[in-house]
């Protein structure tokens, strides 16, 4: 049976993990295959709150294998963190549960110094980015220059490469970006420390999980980030280092792409995105605050408040149609209720032309302003719809309407943050 693929075809925060952990029950196998601890799934389970940021959201199933690919990268001071966070409260109970792969690289500290600092002189232009060094370590990655999970169990090979690496990147911190340099030894013993600790879930991962597809396991591939923070489909340069399109995950994960059956696109029922960069439907008044009050619109990595605006039908159309999106889940619909009308973006005009996709250039996304639809909104409470014909009558127009502009089915519909607060449209394996 050929994987199932989720992503998010927003700007990330679509509420992914809410999904994953749902779709993970069905599932034997769940995979992340690219980004790092730059993402942040909340959970809520049992009223209890938990966000992760690099563990598979399956890990709240025991018994689900939990896989982090040759795609991601992995600092593993947070790895460890959450691994001890986690078996502290009754998961993880078998060290099996959990793979990384050897081939995935490395964030080290010098990646978050270089990150941070960058940021900083870049004042006002800066991206926002998360500042957990996930750009620097994909650069290492590229320029062939970085240290894999492998490596660490290679000591002298280990010990030579970071040798190489703290010197160059002390060259670069001091001389050019005005840092301190870092001390090789604290790094070193402090990674000799992680490679005990993350000794027995180190694996080919990618090899275990072809076996595990041979074998008829079902698996769950988790993307992270959105669609319009891909490297090469996003709002560049306000985007992520990693590719977060469908078409980057049979390689991040190390599957055939033929691997891959039911893809399934995230959609929030507005627009949120954490950092800068262009957001035509954003919403800066009162209507704004109150998307970001009612929806908790903070960033589960960062903590930072998201902007947040109407639904933007280029902006997911683009991703169902660049993805092979073929049914979207639907996220938070019940922010929504109250909000009367509703508006959602169809389209840009740009220098008198109207535009169906996102443009490529920022001038042209500085220059374009959003075309609106009005939908009459909703009073009452979505709390017991189990079933697209339970929603008030306006809240299934709504989503209706969604699915038609972004050119895909509606496979679910969250409603709330518990696992039972769902309406499941069709089967997603
Ligand atoms: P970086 O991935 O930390 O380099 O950040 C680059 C941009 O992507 C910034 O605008 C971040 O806020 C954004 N970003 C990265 N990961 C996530 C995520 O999981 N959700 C939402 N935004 C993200």
């Amino acid at each position: 049976m050929p994987a199932t693929l989720i992503v998010g075809t927003q700007w990330g925060d679509e509420g992914k993990g809410k999904i994953v952990d749902l779709l993970a029950a069905d599932a034997d196998v769940v995979v992340r295959f690219h980004g790092g601890n730059n993402a942040g799934h909340t959970l809520v389970v049992n009223g209890e709150k938990t966000v992760l940021n690099l563990i598979p959201a399956g890990v709240l199933h025991p018994g689900r294998i939990c896989m982090i690919g040759p795609g991601v990268v992995v600092d593993p001071e947070v790895l460890v963190g959450e691994i001890e966070a986690l078996r502290k409260r009754g998961y993880l109970k078998d060290d099996r549960w959990l793979r990384l792969s050897e081939r995935a690289h490395l964030i080290m500290p010098y990646h978050r110094a270089i990150d941070r600092a960058r940021e900083r002189l870049r004042g006002a232009g800066s991206i926002g980015t998360t500042g957990r060094g996930i750009g620097p370590a994909y650069e290492d990655k590229m320029a062939r220059t970085g240290i894999r999970v492998g490596d660490l169990f290679d000591e002298v090979g280990f010990r030579e490469a970071l040798e190489r690496s703290v010197r160059e990147k002390n060259g670069y911190l001091e001389a050019i970006l005005g840092e301190a340099p870092l001390s090789f030894d604290a790094i070193h013993d402090c990674y000799a420390v992680y490679r005990e600790r993350l000794r027995p879930f180190v694996a080919d991962a990618g090899e275990e999980l072809r076996a595990a597809l041979a074998a008829g396991r079902r698996v769950l591939l988790e993307g992270a980030q959105g669609v319009m923070l891909d490297v090469d489909h996003g709002t560049y340069p306000f985007v992520t280092s990693s590719s977060v399109v469908s078409g980057a995950a049979a390689g991040g994960a190390g599957l055939p792409p033929r691997a891959i059956g039911r893809i399934i696109g995230i959609a929030k029922a507005y627009t949120t995105r954490v950092g800068g960069g262009p957001f035509p439907t954003e919403l800066t008044d009162a209507l704004g605050d109150r998307l970001r009050a009612d929806g908790d619109e903070y960033g589960a990595t960062t903590g930072r408040p998201r902007r947040c605006g109407w639904f933007d039908a280029v902006v997911v159309r683009h991703a169902v149609a660049l993805c092979g999106v073929d049914g979207l889940a639907l996220t938070k619909l019940d922010v929504l209720t109250g909000v009367d009308p509703l508006r959602v973006c169809t389209g840009y005009e740009l220098g008198g032309r109207r535009l169906d996709r996102p443009p490529a250039t920022q001038r042209a996304w500085e220059s374009l302003t959003p075309c609106y639809e009005e939908l009459p909104g909703w009073r009452e409470s979505l709390g017991g719809a189990r079933s697209l014909a339970d929603l008030p009558a306006n809240a299934r127009r709504y989503v209706e309407r969604l699915a038609a502009l972004v050119g895909a089915p509606i496979a679910l519909v969250s409603i709330g943050a518990p696992r039972d607060e769902t309406i499941r449209v069709g089967d997603v394996f």
